[in-house]
């Protein structure tokens, strides 16, 4: 082509980047590898192939870890994790070499991901291995402070199993090994089977950075492999990947005294308004959902745009994709690479032959090899089509659109997701005002996928749980130095033989949705002073009146809008009311549990002081504006979980009860607890003080009743977001199984006393940190 002809079309030509590096690291291990353990490579065992998606070419045969690999790599680490964890500062400088030699061998890595994975290097060179780099970066710091400042009084986990996917696998592999290591853990890290090799070369890498042998050991494998490190003897769990392997995981860990974190898939909304910058928000969606071929968790795979504008963004999104260049993605001037495998690639084309919707492809001609599809845009689809709802992960875009701001949220947030979502208006008010109302771990203001190692990145709802990244990101990765001591399981006082004569018999009823409801079943169990006097009734509640409490406290989300200081107020009431009756509390206290009247008092005293000291928290646990290397912020606000099921302790009828309810009002939540089972009577009590402090209806409800009984109705309830158990009752297993349905957080005690848990861990477990990403400027 003379100059003049290109002058004339202005075409790219091709602009191809050498493998040959790649390629001979391959060749120098004999085109074979075994699992990183210990250090050091095993011999390469019963293998599989993994391919240029791009060509269908073998690149290299990976090991298909055997049990015993599991074994001796756990073992490894667990030898390994102790030294490590003695000197923040020393890991500090390994944290800071692995990110030098990551940027050292910045090439290496982004050819040997595109030929893995079959992603532009354009997106590896500038994207991912940058952003791995700057995780590594940023958590060398956080080894260095997290004695000191970030996190004292806690602890490594010790050994963490991490299973990672295909779509960013270095990415991953930061955003999980970085804060592990960080902490004092020492990890085995499973890559995806399509795309193990960066996870190799950085394996082998790390000796050179000075990581100690056993640190971090990294085995290769099918799902067979991650099921099998989730069994192992580790001390927790992250894992990135699809929804339905993260439930399996959730079931599979439960009972076993696990750190878990799941980040799973998504249905982001991109939401588009009439007064946005169009030109901009396109521009947006190509990023939303054509890079990295849409395989991307957080995609904004679900364009809302206002009815007026429809058409035009239709129309300029569809003459976008004309220009779109998709093709060899060692190709410096290709947009859109190959799908990660042909497995995927036919999942995503089955996705789209099925639906009713009217289909728009990007016309660029696809390579003949390889595992290829092109943009695509469906239109006209219903908020029910399978488009709109099923992640897709795949280059596909489904689009509806919606009339008013409520309306775009009410469908952003019609999914089983909550991972991300994109908000696209020039109005900073509607931004600001419709941003936090979106029920998403992340959400980008004018934006799209950004994400940064200071910024956590995670989801709500069935998109998982837990953050990476940020200060919020350490939790994960650390537990209390003081584990508790072994719960107290106290058993209600025995009916005497003779029963002393009462004057006047009391049924305490359960309190739902602000009043007090018999109970479904019309059971009720007597309750005996510890002197044989018999000191009323307790109501039974069943399956049928969790199901009322947890639709009452559904109703009552006006609590989770009201502001810090609204709720200050209604604390500080309950506290003052608590006050004036604490006489009375103190004599009821000693009845129920035969200790003295002046232990009922000190409880009573403390249920006050701890009343006090979430009211004073609930306008006062802020979140940040984050440091990221953008113009612009990142803000983390705290967002109430919502619905938060809880199983109050045995032991301290009173301050159990009120140590589960306090800091979850606190931060916004509505609860539905059911009080101590020995000593119901303190709660049934304690709602007469709710109805005189103007706490709204459905926001605080009270069960009595069996523990055992409610514990799994409670976790499997598919409107419940969240379930701690404090309970003396063996329940903690039951309700871990039983959240995979909805992927629900818990926070249960395994047998142990948590009530001397700091009151920042009782806030953050009860709030969600949702990130808002504001870039500015002109
Ligand atoms: P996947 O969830 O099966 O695989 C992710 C990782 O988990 C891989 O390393 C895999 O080997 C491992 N794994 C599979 N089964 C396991 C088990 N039982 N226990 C422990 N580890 C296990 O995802 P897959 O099959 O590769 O893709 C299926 C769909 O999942 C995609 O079409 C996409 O919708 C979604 N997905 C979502 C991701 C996200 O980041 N949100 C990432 C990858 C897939």
């Amino acid at each position: 082509m003379s100059v003049a002809e290109i002058f004339e079309t202005m075409a790219y030509g091709p602009a191809p980047e050498s493998a040959a590096e790649a390629l001979g690291w391959i060749e120098a291990h004999g085109g074979a590898f075994g699992c990183w353990i210990g250090g050091a490579w095993t011999a390469p065992g019963e293998s599989f192939a993994t391919r240029n998606p791009a060509t269908g070419e073998v690149l290299a045969q990976i090991t298909q870890a055997a049990p015993s690999d599991i074994d001796t790599a756990v073992a490894a680490a667990r030898r390994a994790q102790p030294g490590w964890a003695k000197d923040g500062a020393a890991r500090a400088r390994v944290l800071y070499a692995l990110a030098r030699l990551v940027q050292k061998n910045a090439r290496l890595f982004a050819v040997l991901e595109t030929l893995d994975n079959g992603k532009p290097i354009r997106e590896t060179r500038d994207i991912d291995v940058p952003l791995a780099i700057r995780h590594f970066y940023y958590h060398a710091g956080m080894a260095q402070l997290m004695a000191a400042d970030a996190l004292p009084g806690r602890v490594p986990m010790g050994v963490c199993g991490q299973v990672v996917p295909w779509n960013f696998p270095l990415l991953m592999l930061a955003w999980k090994v970085a804060p592990a290591l960080a902490m004092g853990n020492a990890v085995v890290l499973k890559p995806a089977e399509w795309t193990p090799l960066s996870a190799l070369l950085f394996a082998e890498l790390s000796v050179e950075a000075g990581l100690p042998p056993g640190v971090l050991n990294v085995v290769t494998g099918d799902g067979a492999v991650g099921a099998m490190i989730v069994d192992a003897a580790v001390d927790k769990i992250a894992f990135t990947g699809s929804t339905a392997v993260g439930q399996r995981i959730r079931a599979a860990t439960a009972g076993r005294g696990l750190g878990l974190t799941l980040e799973l898939g998504g249905k982001s909304p991109y939401i588009i308004f009439d007064d946005a910058d169009i030109d901009s928000a396109v521009e947006g969606l190509v990023d939303a959902i054509w890079f990295n071929q849409g395989q991307v968790c957080c995609a904004g795979s679900r364009l809302l745009v206002h009815e007026g504008i429809a058409d035009d963004v239709h129309d300029r999104l569809r003459r976008r994709m004309d220009g779109l260049r998709v093709g060899d993605p060692l190709d410096k001037a290709v947009d859109v690479g190959a799908m990660a495998d042909p497995v995927q690639r036919d999942r995503v084309a089955a996705m789209v032959d099925a639906t009713a919707g009217e289909v728009y492809r990007c016309p660029a001609p696809l390579p003949e090899r390889g595992a290829w599809y092109p943009p695509t845009l469906v239109t006209g689809l219903s908020s029910a089509d399978p488009l709109m709802v099923q992640e897709v992960f795949g280059p596909v875009l489904a689009s509806m659109t919606f009339r008013t701001p409520a309306e775009a949220v009410s469908l952003a947030n019609d999914t089983r997701y909550g991972l991300a979502a994109s908000v696209w208006t020039e109005n900073v008010n509607l931004a600001l005002e419709v941003a936090p109302k979106i029920d998403a771990g992340i959400v980008w203001v004018n934006a799209t996928n950004l994400m940064d190692a200071a910024a956590g990145f995670g989801g709500m709802k069935e998109s998982g749980f837990g953050r990476e990244g940020g200060w919020e990101g350490l939790a994960a990765y650390t537990r209390a130095a003081d584990q508790g001591r072994p719960v107290k399981t106290v058993a209600p006082v025995a009916a005497p033989a003779k029963p002393s004569a009462t004057t006047l018999d009391r049924t305490a009823k359960l309190y739902i949705g602000g009043k007090q409801a018999r109970p479904d079943g019309g059971y009720s169990a007597p309750v005996w002073s510890a002197a044989g006097a018999l000191l009323g009734h307790a109501s039974l509640a069943n399956r049928k009146d969790v199901r009322n409490a947890v639709e009452a406290a559904r109703k009552a989300a006006a609590w989770s809008r009201t502001t810090g200081h609204a709720r200050a107020q209604i604390l500080y009431y309950i506290a003052e009311n608590l006050s004036a009756r604490a006489g009375e509390f103190a004599v009821r206290l000693s009845d129920l549990t035969g200790e003295p009247e002046s232990s009922g008092r000190d409880e009573v005293a403390a249920a006050i002081d701890c009343l006090f000291t979430y009211a004073a928290w609930a306008d006062k646990y802020d979140g940040a504006a984050k440091g990221v290397p953008i113009r612009g912020i990142a803000l983390a606000m705290n967002r109430p979980v919502g619905v938060i099921g809880q199983f109050a302790s045995d032991d301290a009828p009173l301050l159990g009860l009120v140590r589960c309810i306090a800091p979850a009002l606190a931060m916004g939540n509505r609860v539905v607890t059911v009080a101590s089972e020995p000593f119901p009577l303190a709660a049934t009590d304690f709602v007469q003080v709710l109805e005189t402090s103007d706490v709204p209806g459905g926001v605080v409800n009270i069960l009595t009743g069996s523990h055992t009984e409610l514990a799994p109705h409670m976790a499997g309830h598919m409107d419940v977001d969240a379930v701690w158990s404090f309970s003396g009752r063996d329940i903690s297993t039951v309700i871990e199984r039983e959240s995979a349905g909805n992927v629900k957080r818990t926070w249960v005690n395994h047998g142990r006393d948590v009530s001397g848990t700091p009151a920042r861990d009782w806030l953050a477990a009860g709030c969600e940190v949702q990130t808002i990403w504001v870039p500015y400027g002109e």
